[in-house]
């Protein structure tokens, strides 16, 4: 089949608006449970829930051992506790840190399913 010059341009343009609003939908609001969380549990691939939030820190994890603890134990973990403690340090991390962790954000945790009464 011969397209014309504008049909094939109305093709690109439906293709192209296709995928950005897939990419967007994905940028946006998109959810993930706890469940999901645990499966990244390796250096591979590495998600930590903070603050109800989930973090994807794979590429980030080989960067923290310089300051002498391992993320790794915490992959597919809420890491929150650990997170504002530092562990035995038992301090808060720095703004610094705080900027370092939103760069890794992929969206909020989904809230469990609210209890039914008996
Ligand atoms: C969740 C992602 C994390 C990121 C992005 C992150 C980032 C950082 C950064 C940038 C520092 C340098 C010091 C500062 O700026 O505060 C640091 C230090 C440190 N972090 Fe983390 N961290 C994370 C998780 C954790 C967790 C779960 C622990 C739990 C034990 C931890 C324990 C420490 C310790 C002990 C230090 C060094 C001591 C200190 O500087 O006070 N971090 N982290």
């Amino acid at each position: 089949m011969k397209l014309s010059p504008l049909q094939r341009g109305l093709l690109g343009l439906v293709a192209l608006s296709t995928l950005l609003a897939g990419h967007l939908a994905v940028g946006q609001d998109q959810s993930f449970d706890l469940s999901e969380v645990s499966q990244h549990n390796s250096a591979e691939s590495c998600w930590v829930v903070v603050e109800k939030r989930v973090y994807d820190l794979t590429r980030y994890l080989p960067q923290h051992n310089r300051y002498g603890v391992s993320l790794l134990e915490f992959c597919g973990q809420d890491a929150t506790e650990a997170w504002n403690t530092k562990g035995e340090a038992n301090r808060p991390h720095s703004r610094r840190a705080q900027a370092v962790l939103r760069q890794h954000l992929k969206g909020p945790l989904s809230s469990p399913p609210a209890k039914l009464d008996p």
